[in-house]
C-alpha cells in the first residue's frame, strides 16, 4: 500500500509497543479503548514521514538522542497530549486561591523571610493557567502581595502550546469566563476577537518546557509556595501519579499548596499531603 494513500492501520501489537513506549516517556497512560485514539492521532505523522507502519514509527522514535528520534519525540507529545484549557477554569476553586491560598502563602513567605512568592502552573498547556494566576497577582500586587516579588512558572510537555503560550494572543471563547472588566484591565483588543495580555501581567510568568515525569529536570526549578497541577494527572497511571506526587512534594515549601482538578482525588496516595474544602472546591497542602 502506498504510505501516504489511505490511514494506517495499527495493529494490536503495534499499539501495545507505543502505547508502552509513550508511557515510559511521558507517564500518559493509553488503555486499550484508546487505540482508536492514538491512531487517529499518528496517522498523519506516519503520513507525512511517508513511514510504512507504526511499527517503523517505533523505530524511529527509539532512535535515541541527537537522532531524527529526539527531534520526533517533541512531536509525539504534541500529537498525542490533550491541551484543553480556558482562563479562571474550575472558578469556585480559583476563588479559593485568590482568597484563601494565595493570601495564606503570601503570609507563610513572610514569616519564613522570603522576599519572593513562587507559584507554579505544571502542565500549562497554552497559558491560560499561568495568566489566569498572573491576573490574580497583578490585582493583589499593592495588599495581599505587598513587599513580595511574585514568579509564576508555567511547564509544558508540548512545546506547541509553550509556543502559544509565548504569543499570550487568545479568543472570546477561552476568555468566556472572565468578567468585561478583567478582560479591559488585563487585556489589549487586537480586533478579529482576539485579545493579547499586558505585558505588565506576561511579566510575571516564565514559560519553559518539563516533562512531569522527569523529576530530576524539575528538581532544579527550586521550591514553590503553590503548585497547579490541574487536569493533567488523570492522563497518568497509579504509578506514574505517585511518582509526580512525591516530586511536587520535594518541590513545595513546609505547608505550601498542591491544587489539581475537580475530579483528580490523591487522597488514595499516601503522599504527605492534607485535604483542605473550600467553598464548593477542594486543594491540598503539604503536612510540613
Ligand atoms: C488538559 S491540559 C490542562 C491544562 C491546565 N492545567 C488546565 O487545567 O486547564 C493537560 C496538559 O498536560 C500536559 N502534559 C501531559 N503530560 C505531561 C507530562 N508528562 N509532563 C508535562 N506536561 C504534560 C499536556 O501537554 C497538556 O497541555
Amino acid at each position: 500500500m502506498d504510505p501516504i494513500q489511505a490511514k494506517q492501520q495499527m495493529t494490536l501489537a503495534e499499539f501495545r509497543s507505543l502505547r508502552d513506549f509513550i508511557y515510559g516517556k511521558s507517564g500518559i497512560f493509553f488503555s486499550e479503548s484508546k487505540q482508536y485514539f492514538l491512531e487517529n492521532r499518528l496517522s498523519k505523522r506516519i503520513a507525512e514521514l511517508k513511514l510504512r507502519s507504526y511499527g517503523d514509527y517505533l523505530s524511529l522514535l527509539q532512535g535515541g538522542q541527537g537522532s531524527q528520534g529526539a527531534a520526533e519525540l517533541k512531536q509525539l507529545f504534541v500529537e498525542i497530549t490533550t491541551n484543553e484549557t480556558s482562563f479562571w477554569r474550575n472558578p469556585p476553586q480559583i476563588e479559593a486561591f485568590q482568597n484563601i491560598v494565595l493570601p495564606d502563602a503570601a503570609k507563610q513567605a513572610r514569616e519564613r523571610g522570603q522576599s519572593r512568592l513562587r507559584l507554579w502552573s505544571a502542565a500549562c498547556s497554552s497559558g491560560e493557567e499561568p495568566y489566569t494566576l498572573a491576573m490574580i497577582c497583578q490585582d493583589l500586587k499593592d495588599t495581599v502581595l505587598r513587599g513580595l516579588t511574585v514568579e509564576i512558572l508555567g511547564t509544558d510537555i508540548s512545546e506547541k502550546v509553550l509556543a502559544q503560550a509565548q504569543d499570550a494572543v487568545y479568543n472570546s471563547y477561552t476568555l468566556r469566563n472572565l468578567t468585561p472588566e478583567q478582560l479591559q484591565r488585563h487585556f489589549i483588543p487586537m480586533g478579529k476577537d482576539l485579545f493579547q495580555l499586558k505585558p505588565e501581567v506576561k511579566r510575571l510568568t516564565s514559560l519553559r518546557h518539563c516533562n512531569l515525569v522527569d523529576y530530576p529536570a524539575y528538581r532544579q526549578l527550586g521550591t514553590f509556595d503553590v503548585i497547579f497541577c490541574r487536569n493533567v494527572l488523570i492522563y497518568f497511571d497509579e504509578a506514574a501519579k505517585a511518582q509526580v506526587l512525591k516530586g511536587f512534594h520535594g518541590q513545595l515549601h513546609p505547608k505550601a499548596y498542591l491544587l489539581v482538578g475537580h475530579s483528580e482525588s490523591i487522597h488514595a496516595f499516601n503522599t504527605g499531603f492534607e485535604l483542605l474544602h473550600f467553598s464548593k472546591a477542594m486543594g491540598y497542602r503539604k503536612r510540613t
